[in-house]
């Protein structure tokens, strides 16, 4: 399998001194550092990919989307044209209304918003229809649009499709729902076919996988300068990655295994952090825990350190990024930097094997 052109390796200098054409690495009113590329080795090119997927390795796939994006560009630019309305306050439901006006297979049935989830700013429900009647056995299928952090200094917008009652995960059990929604996704944004229809990516990911994968609980990013994703792991029952698709602009990363991030928490020994990767990875695993939030997310040296170990990656358009997700003790954890002036576009979607049951998208 091909695996596209030579990755650029991306540095991480200190901002005092970051050089000629370097790049601020900015999150939420905080400088991580500054980026600067260097072209890589054939060596750092040519890792075993099986071996890489099965320790949990972040896997970047240089321009594997690049030929997509051209006969793509009238709907990255109305897609991104439609989070610059989202983010000045326009209703999500009028815009889905008009996106499906036309469409015989989805009629929108209300938007909500959930009280208790202060990013979520509406949530779609649309009903699925099979020659023009709602299908029977079918649930609606929603598209929730939200804030990606709680902190006003970040504007990034997503938008996540999905099914059934959110709180209580049941889309895991409805493949046809999940299959629904990413239909429904494709009616609102026509770029995923990038993605979604790409046989390269198709035939890498099933090689991983050992199966035809299914790209499905689709999210698409409108990552916004200066904002971007805190660390964390997508692991979830019958998901097996994540992969994420650069469509238009760029974004910086850092992702490694759980096992290595536990490690470079206990290298990098600050006071009040695990002292041991086993207590590591048990802090990890909690969402509380102040210290170990501010070490891996507000750090700049615990960014240098990560990056300086060789966890830092950029994506720009064309470029993708696969996220292995086996379960908790082997889990790709990701961080996300926006890069740019202007807020991008990527598509980010759950990588699931084809051949679960009840795969076809039918009303029996
Ligand atoms: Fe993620």
């Amino acid at each position: 399998v091909n695996i596209g052109d030579l990755p650029t390796v991306w540095r991480l200098r200190p901002s005092d001194r970051p050089g000629r054409g370097a790049i601020p690495l900015r999150r939420r009113g905080i400088l991580h550092g500054h980026l600067i590329a260097e072209p890589a080795t054939d060596e750092s090119a040519t890792s075993e990919l099986q071996e890489t997927w099965r320790a949990a390795e972040p896997i970047l796939l240089p321009g594997i989307l690049a030929p997509a994006l051209a006969p793509l560009g009238e709907a990255i630019a109305a897609s991104r044209a439609l989070f610059e309305r989202l983010r000045r306050g326009a209703r999500f439901l009028p815009e889905v209304l008009a996106a499906l006006e036309d469409a015989s297979d989805f009629r929108p049935e209300g938007s909500t918003f959930d009280r208790l989830d202060a990013r979520e700013i509406e949530k779609v429900f649309v009903a699925p229809r099979i020659d023009g009647r709602r299908g029977r056995s079918i649930g609606e299928v929603w598209a929730k649009l939200a804030w990606v952090a709680h902190d006003e200094r970040d504007r990034s917008l997503r938008v996540r499709f999905s099914c059934g009652t959110e709180q209580l995960h049941d889309w895991h059990d409805d493949v046809t729902g999940q299959i629904w929604s990413d239909r429904l996704a494709q009616a609102l944004f026509p770029e995923c076919t990038a993605i979604a229809d790409n046989v390269e990516l198709a035939e890498l990911i099933a090689e991983l996988l050992g199966a035809p994968p299914r790209f499905s609980e689709r999210i698409v990013y409108s990552n916004a300068p200066g904002g971007g994703a805190v660390f964390h792991h997508d692991v979830e029952r019958t998901q097996r990655g994540v992969v994420y698709g650069q469509l238009q602009g760029a974004t910086a990363w850092l992702a490694l295994p759980v096992c290595e991030l536990a490690r470079q928490i206990v290298a990098h020994g600050v006071a009040g952090a695990p002292k041991t990767i086993d207590d590591a990875l048990r802090r990890l695993d909690r969402d509380d825990d102040a210290v170990l939030f501010a070490l891996l997310n507000n750090d700049p040296t615990f960014t240098a350190r990560l990056a300086h170990a060789g966890w830092l990656c950029v994506l720009e358009a064309g470029d993708a990024l696969l996220l292995p997700s086996h379960d908790r003790e082997r889990v790709a954890w990701h961080s996300v930097f926006a890069l740019g002036s202007e807020p991008s576009l990527a598509h980010s979607y759950g990588v699931f094997t084809a051949s679960d049951p009840g795969a076809t998208p039918t009303d029996p």
